[in-house]
């Protein structure tokens, strides 16, 4: 644990006073000497979202990819750091986590049920199946009906769940219809097992074949203030009223391996953190939350003092004239 964590986890027991319902292990820690942190930041800060037009949530939630070793997939190294980061994105607000079968493969999904269960009321978890490996070459996806169902009912069983709030087709298999795979998703839903369906890593032309075979919630593709790849897809979301969850979020300011770095390298919004008192990756956070209102960041991470800060920025929006700035 870093020395910052290892100060938010004293200051935990301040958090768990202030906060009502369940008690952190943080407030347990024996590290008891530290000053508490400020007041906690609340994701309600950055307004709430509907999700299939009944699932309400904050408009910042939490990516449970990086609970768990991600080069390559594996068990994280510290389980129990992992399980209190999990308990204080609910304490500080955050009530929409986004995993998949693929993280871990697996634990991602455990480690939620071991640190949350039984749920809070309103939580939403997003999961995802089709992916049966990192990558996205052929081999690395399933997207058979077959395959789906049984991912999908090996979610449910991992997570505890009679049914999935938002289950999301990971990516397209060029080697099965898109068809096929929302059709059995779509069946699924029929039964009860899945409330709303969701898609992941499709262009606009893919979304619209989807959408013409089950309704759909929502999309997520990678977006952040360096790739903007996905703009035409957001655009559709904003006029279709489709929640777009955008991944890697943070892209180059949280120095993601294989995150676009904007042209200038980051000069822009790096300037403007400064102005502000922020650090790039809030600023990255605020900018992703003042470009559109269907966009629901997922930042993840494994550290507590960057869930903080990343639930500090949900409250912050940029200016006209800042968000002219960063073009
Ligand atoms: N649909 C898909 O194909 C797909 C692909 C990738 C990810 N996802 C989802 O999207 C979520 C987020 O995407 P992502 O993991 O690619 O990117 P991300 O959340 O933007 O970045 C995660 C990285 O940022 C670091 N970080 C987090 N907060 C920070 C802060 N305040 N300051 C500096 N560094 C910070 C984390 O390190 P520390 O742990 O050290 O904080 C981690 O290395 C994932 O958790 C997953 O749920 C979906």
């Amino acid at each position: 644990m870093s020395r910052r964590d290892a100060l938010l986890v004293a200051g935990g027991a301040a958090l768990s006073a202030t906060l009502p319902g369940r008690t952190m292990d943080a407030a347990r820690s024996t590290v008891d000497t530290a000053p508490a942190p400020g007041a906690p930041p609340s994701a309600a800060g950055a307004g709430a979202i509907r999700i299939g037009g009944d699932l309400s949530v904050d408009r910042l939630g939490f990516g449970a990819l990086a609970i768990v070793n991600r080069v390559p997939y594996g068990p994280p190294k510290d389980a129990a750091q992992m399980r209190r980061v999990l308990r204080w994105v609910v304490e500080l607000g955050i009530d929409f986590i986004d995993t998949a079968d693929a993280y871990g493969p697996h634990l991602s999904e455990e480690l939620i049920k071991a640190a949350l269960y039984p749920y809070p009321e309103g939580l939403v978890i997003a999961t995802k199946g089709g992916l049966i490996r990192p990558g996205r070459e052929p081999g690395d996806l399933d997207g058979s009906p077959g395959y789906l169902r049984r991912a999908c009912e090996g979610s449910l069983r991992r997570l505890g769940v009679e049914r999935i709030d938002l289950y999301q087709l990971h990516a397209v298999d060029p080697r099965v219809p898109l068809e096929e795979s929302l059709g059995e998703l779509a069946e699924l839903r029929k039964e009860g097992k899945i409330h709303h369906i969701g898609v992941s890593n499709m262009d606009l032309e893919q979304l619209e074949r989807a959408r013409r075979v089950a309704p759909l919630a929502s999309i997520q593709n990678r977006y952040n203030f360096g790739d903007r790849a996905a703009d035409d897809v957001l655009r559709y979301c904003e006029a279709q009223g489709l929640v777009f969850i955008p991944w890697d979020p943070l892209g180059a300011a949280a120095g993601t391996a294989g995150s676009a770095a904007p042209a200038d390298g980051g000069a822009r919004l790096a300037q403007i953190a400064r102005r502000r008192g922020i650090s790039s990756a809030q600023a990255a956070l605020a900018w992703l939350l003042t470009r559109s209102p269907q966009l629901l960041p997922i930042p993840g991470t494994s550290s507590l003092a960057h869930l903080w800060a990343n639930v500090a920025a949900a409250s912050i929006r940029l200016t006209p004239e800042e968000m002219r700035a960063l073009g």
